[in-house]
C-alpha cells in the first residue's frame, strides 16, 4: 500500500470514477456503487456524495458516521453493477453475495473492499445536510492506493485504469493520459 497525502487525495476522485462505498452494518458490512460525487474542499479534504436515504448505505452512514470510498478497477465491473442491483435491505450480507472481501480500515470502523485500486477512509461531517438533502459531506482521514498506483502525485491511470458510469448499466474505462 502507498499512503496518499490527505491534501492530494482529491486527485483520486476528481476525474469521477464510480465508487464502491462501504459501510459498517449492524450485522454485516455493506457495499454499494455511488457515481454521483465530487471533491468539495482540499483543506480540510472533503467530498460530497448524493446517496438516497432509502439505501442501507445511507442508514449505516448516519448511524456509524463513517464510510470508505473504494476506487474499483475494470476487474470489479460486474461486482459494481451487481452491488447496485440489490440492497442490503433484501440481501443482508452483500459482501458474501457478491464474492467480495471486507478488509479492516486504518482509521475508521467501516471496512475497505479488497481488490480496489484506492481507498479513502472518511467521517461524516454534516449530518443535517444528509438528512435534509441526501447530500453526504465527508472528510477524509486516511487515503491509500495499491503499491505503484500513486505516482508523482497522481493516480497512474495508464497502469491502474478506473471505471466510469455512463448511466444505466453502462460503464467505461479511463486508461489513457494526454501529454501535459
Ligand atoms: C453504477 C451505479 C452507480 C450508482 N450511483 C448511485 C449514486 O450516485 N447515488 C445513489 O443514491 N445510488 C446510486 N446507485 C444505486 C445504488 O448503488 C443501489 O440502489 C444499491 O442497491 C443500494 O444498496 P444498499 O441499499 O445496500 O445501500 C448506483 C448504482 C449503480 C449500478
Amino acid at each position: 500500500m502507498t499512503e496518499v497525502p490527505l491534501s492530494s487525495c482529491y486527485r483520486l476522485l476528481g476525474h469521477g470514477p464510480v465508487l464502491l462505498v462501504s459501510t459498517r452494518g449492524l450485522l454485516h458490512p455493506n457495499v454499494a456503487p455511488i457515481a454521483w460525487h465530487s471533491p468539495f474542499d482540499r483543506d480540510p479534504p472533503q467530498f460530497l456524495l448524493t446517496i438516497s436515504s432509502g439505501h442501507a448505505t445511507f442508514e449505516n452512514l448516519l448511524r456509524e458516521g463513517e464510510l470508505v470510498l473504494n476506487v474499483p478497477g475494470p476487474d470489479l465491473a460486474s461486482a459494481v453493477l451487481a452491488a447496485g442491483r440489490v440492497s442490503a435491505h433484501e440481501v443482508p450480507d452483500k459482501f458474501s453475495h457478491l464474492g467480495l472481501r471486507a478488509l479492516p480500515s486504518a482509521r475508521v470502523s467501516a471496512p475497505r473492499v479488497e481488490g480496489c485500486l484506492a481507498w479513502i477512509e472518511c467521517r461524516l461531517v454534516d449530518e443535517s445536510l444528509a438528512r435534509s438533502q441526501e447530500i453526504v459531506r465527508v472528510e477524509a482521514v486516511r487515503a491509500e492506493t495499491v503499491e505503484g498506483a500513486w505516482s508523482e502525485g497522481f493516480l497512474d491511470i495508464e497502469r491502474f485504469p478506473t471505471l466510469h458510469h455512463l448511466g444505466g448499466s453502462r460503464l467505461g474505462v479511463l486508461r489513457s493520459l494526454l501529454p501535459s
